[in-house]
């Protein structure tokens, strides 16, 4: 009887264990197709007539697109070196029906479905579903159009049409990507991860999975954390937006006053010139200057902390300019919002990505039931310039 009970007892703890691992991070699959990305992340495509161009990649969209030459209002919201792309049957290039979306958070396309080659950063495949842009419509002001791009976002009902392709064609075998910052580009690795670059394992983030209406259609990699500026919280529940094409934080303009009071009782005010909106802050050196903290929460039952804690310490946290001085790369944005919806988004850039590897991917139960994890893992230190 006595053994039964131990026996039963032994059964029950590698059942819940079972259930715990649940969210355990898979073992990075073998097939891994690595993108070297510029500074903006965009990659460098070879296209038939174009030769080399850079293409955008977008985490909050899902559409890949080119720009046809028959897009007359392409022109007014594009740049002057933008130039478009001619789909031609001798080179394997096949239009066909009509395509509406999203090319990106600020522009809505029209145009027709391509097939066609396409060379990324010397990688071959075909990809399939692609929009040939006739027509653009903009969602916000201001903002300049790109002609070619690249989305990847993935959510449970959302798969990019760049990484469906992928897999279609069997160069991956899971919708996932992973990405880093090194030196001066980005890594963006589909089908997985590299593991050998971890200093431990990934951290499951707590998402905001709400869906909302512009300008974060997709809520795709917004998550939620408290923020620290000098050790003090300055915001709980941020929403902090994961986004590789910009440089430091981008914070809400409403944070700035809590944040110069902080400086003020603590005396630690910059010494060069003074704490504003436009400019926070010149240091003569990195000895007074600011710290800031992220603390992400956690989704997972079974992990150590509620937090994944990132310092961005003094060499990371500031940029030194000309003169060797230094300034927090921290920006503050009005953010115009009469529902409150996105008062608390923070955004956030390559000072996260130069320490930390993020990895998105989608478990398949079955054909109805989808998952979708993101993860972020602190790296084992690469040398930085
Ligand atoms: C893209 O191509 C340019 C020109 O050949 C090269 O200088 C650059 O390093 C390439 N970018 C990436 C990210 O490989
Ligand atoms: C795209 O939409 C605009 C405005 O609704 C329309 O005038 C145009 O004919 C459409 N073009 C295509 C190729 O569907
Ligand atoms: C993973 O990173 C290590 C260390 O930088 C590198 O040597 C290796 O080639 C990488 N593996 C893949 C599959 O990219
Ligand atoms: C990735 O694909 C492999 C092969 O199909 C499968 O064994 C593995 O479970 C997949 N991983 C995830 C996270 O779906």
């Amino acid at each position: 009887m006595k053994k039964i009970i131990i026996f039963c007892l032994i059964l029950a703890i590698i059942f819940c264990k079972c259930n715990l691992l649940k969210t355990e991070y898979p073992n990075p699959s073998k097939n891994l197709i690595t993108f070297k990305l510029n500074d903006n992340f965009k990659t460098n495509a070879t296209l038939s007539q174009l030769g080399q161009v850079q293409m955008q990649m977008n985490l909050f969209s899902q559409e890949t697109y080119f720009t046809s030459p028959d897009c007359v209002n392409c022109q007014i919201y594009g740049t002057k070196e933008d130039r478009p792309f001619i789909c031609n049957k001798e080179e394997y290039c096949v239009e066909h029906l009509q395509a509406i979306g999203d090319v990106d958070q600020y522009f809505k396309a029209n145009g027709s479905v391509i097939d066609m080659n396409l060379i990324l950063d010397s990688i071959e495949f075909y990809l399939s579903r692609g929009i040939y842009v006739k027509w653009i419509s903009q969602q916000q002001q201001g903002k300049t159009y790109q002609y070619q791009g690249i989305g990847l976002a993935l959510t449970n009902c959302v798969q990019s049409t760049f990484l469906r392709s992928l897999y279609n064609q069997a160069k991956i075998e899971n919708f996932s990507y992973s990405l880093y910052y090194e030196v001066d580009s980005y890594n963006l690795i589909v089908g997985g991860y590299n593991q050998s670059l971890l200093a431990q394992e990934f951290y499951n983030l707590k998402s905001v999975s709400e869906r909302r209406s512009d300008p974060y259609r997709i809520a795709d990699d917004l998550v939620f954390a408290d923020l620290y500026f000098n050790e003090q919280n300055i915001l709980k529940d941020a929403q902090v937006l994961l986004d590789p094409t910009i440089d430091g934080i981008i914070l809400p303009r409403k944070l700035f006053d809590q944040m110069n009071n902080i400086l003020l009782t603590q005396r630690k005010v910059p010494d060069i010139s003074a704490f504003l909106p436009e400019q926070p802050g010149i240091w003569s050196s990195l000895n007074a200057v600011p710290s800031f903290q992220i603390q992400f929460k956690l989704d997972d039952p079974d992990a150590y902390s509620k937090y994944l804690k990132v310092n961005f310490d003094a060499l990371t946290f500031n940029t030194k300019n000309q003169r060797g001085q230094f300034t927090p790369r921290i920006s503050f944005v009005n953010i115009i919002d009469e529902n409150n919806q996105f008062y608390n988004v923070v955004r956030v850039g390559k000072i996260l990505f130069q320490q930390m590897m993020y990895f998105k991917f989608i478990q398949i139960e079955d054909q109805t039931q989808k998952t979708e994890f993101r993860g972020l893992a602190p790296m084992i230190k690469i040398q930085q310039k």
